[in-house]
């Protein structure tokens, strides 16, 4: 490991943001970097972490070894009010923002939305709601060299009696990282969903399967551990 320092599980502040978006692009394919196929960081990491940054501060959780975040949870406890919010605030904020950048000139990013297009012409983007049983969402990742030595573990534990707490039925999010679902299975999450998804096959070569994972959460419950 490239640390020697425990690393601490915290609540999420303001200060913690830029690391945040780093991570999300350093790891956004299936734990690569976007890099591979989207050229503008930053509006890559509005569209991954800008609601939950910004409108759901407390509901997001960092690991932080040595004073550097490493990893990071970013939650919802309602997902229809993020809809919403991304539907009403987010997505013309993004457009304008690409545009002012020219974000929408780079040949690869328009190869990336191209092959989006294509997808959702075939039927491929659609996937069933769960929101009314599971209503919170989340999206979790951990840096190169801090990977399978707890952190994803702890921060899930965090979240999960964080939603306990405030009285959430369940939670539920997309994966297309086959590790990812590893990890997912091993901390009891359940297979809601598996769509095939053909719009990173230009340049992997295959489709990939995205999976919805599921996790009905024990109503009134009172957690004994959490963040540390
Ligand atoms: C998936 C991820 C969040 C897990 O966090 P982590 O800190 O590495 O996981 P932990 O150390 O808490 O692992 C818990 C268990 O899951 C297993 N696990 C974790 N990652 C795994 C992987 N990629 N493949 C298989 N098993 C894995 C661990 O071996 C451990 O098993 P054990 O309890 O039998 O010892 C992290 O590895 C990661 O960010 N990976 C890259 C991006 C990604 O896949 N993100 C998923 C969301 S899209």
């Amino acid at each position: 490991m490239p640390h020697d320092q425990a690393v601490i599980i915290r609540k999420f502040a303001v200060k913690d943001r830029t690391a945040v978006r780093q991570i999300s692009c350093s790891t956004a394919l299936m734990g690569d970097p976007s890099s591979a196929f989207f050229d503008d960081d930053e509006i890559f990491a509005d569209a991954l972490t800008l609601y939950f940054t910004d409108y759901e501060p407390e509901s997001c959780f960092v690991g932080e070894c040595d004073g550097r975040v490493v990893g990071y949870l970013i939650g919802a406890k309602d997902v229809k009010r993020m809809n919403k919010v991304t539907g009403q605030k987010i997505i013309l904020y993004l457009l304008m923002k690409a545009l002012r950048r020219g974000t929408l000139l780079s040949g690869r990013n328009w190869r990336f939305f191209f092959h989006v297009f294509l997808s959702a012409v075939k039927g491929e983007l659609t996937a069933p709601s769960f929101s009314k049983d599971y209503p919170a969402a989340l999206h979790i990742n951990v840096m190169k060299g801090y990977r399978t030595d707890g952190v994803g573990s702890r921060l899930i534990d965090a979240y999960l009696n964080y939603l306990k707490a405030a009285g959430i039925a369940g939670v539920h999010f997309s994966t297309m990282s086959e590790g990812g679902s590893q990890f997912f299975k091993k901390k009891g999450f359940q297979l809601l969903f598996d769509g095939r998804r053909s719009y990173f096959k230009y340049f992997l070569g295959k489709d990939v399967l995205l999976h919805i994972y599921g996790m009905r959460l024990p109503l009134g419950c009172v957690p004994t551990a959490g963040v540390n």
